[in-house]
């Protein structure tokens, strides 16, 4: 064994997603931030691509992005604009310390499918969300419609062919952890043990 497997078991059972509305006061330091994206490029990258890029706010810097979630949301939301949820990303952006804009931008050759450039930005997100339970932070990977939007990429300072993949969100629980469940593992699962006759 070459890790505590119990520990690695309780780590990514413990992993949880809070949601911004959630968070406390407490600012989320720029080193822990730091800590996660760097864990973040240590995932799987198939024809190590490493497809992932981040835009991450933190400290003041927060005032950059902030205001502007809910102007995209409006922007994005067209019929179905909510006033209830313009005004919760109006508040969410004034409170939140700490948010990273996932990027992805394909290798520029070709050779990798897209979709596995995505998965392998879904693996790096996996790892930020790892180091933020192992330091006792939620993370909260949001994918709204407005990510979409022309205006969101070129923000995040993607190129053409990029594509923003979500928010994440990073702040302490204002109370307890949440609890989750999952299905259990037969319903998802099918073994194969004999050969075929
Ligand atoms: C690709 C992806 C996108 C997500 N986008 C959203 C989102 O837009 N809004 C949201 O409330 N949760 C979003 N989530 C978080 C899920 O709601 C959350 O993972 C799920 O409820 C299970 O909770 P847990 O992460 O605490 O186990 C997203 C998760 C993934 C993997």
């Amino acid at each position: 064994m070459r890790h505590n497997l119990s520990e690695v078991t309780d780590l990514i059972r413990d992993r949880r997603s809070l949601s911004p509305e959630k968070f406390s006061e407490r600012k989320v330091h720029r080193e822990i931030v730091e800590l996660a994206l760097t864990n973040a490029t240590w995932a799987p990258t198939h024809g190590m691509t490493q497809p992932w890029r981040f835009t991450a706010f933190v400290n003041e810097g927060m005032q950059a992005i902030g205001p502007k979630l809910a102007t995209w949301y409006k922007t994005a939301a067209g019929e179905a604009f909510s006033p209830a949820k313009f005004e919760k990303l109006e508040r969410r952006g004034q409170r939140v310390s700490a948010l990273v804009v996932i990027g992805m931008v394909p290798d520029a050759a070709g050779r990798i499918s897209e979709q596995d450039e995505m998965l392998a930005v879904a693996c790096a997100v996996q790892n930020m969300y790892l180091t933020c339970t192992a330091h006792g932070i939620g993370g909260f990977w949001s994918t709204p419609s407005m990510i979409h939007l022309d205006e969101v990429r070129v923000f995040a300072g993607l190129p053409e062919d990029g594509r923003v993949l979500g928010f994440f969100y990073m702040g302490y629980p204002e109370e307890g952890w949440p609890k989750s469940h999952r299905k259990p593992l037969e319903y998802v699962t099918q073994w194969v043990d004999q050969a075929p006759v």
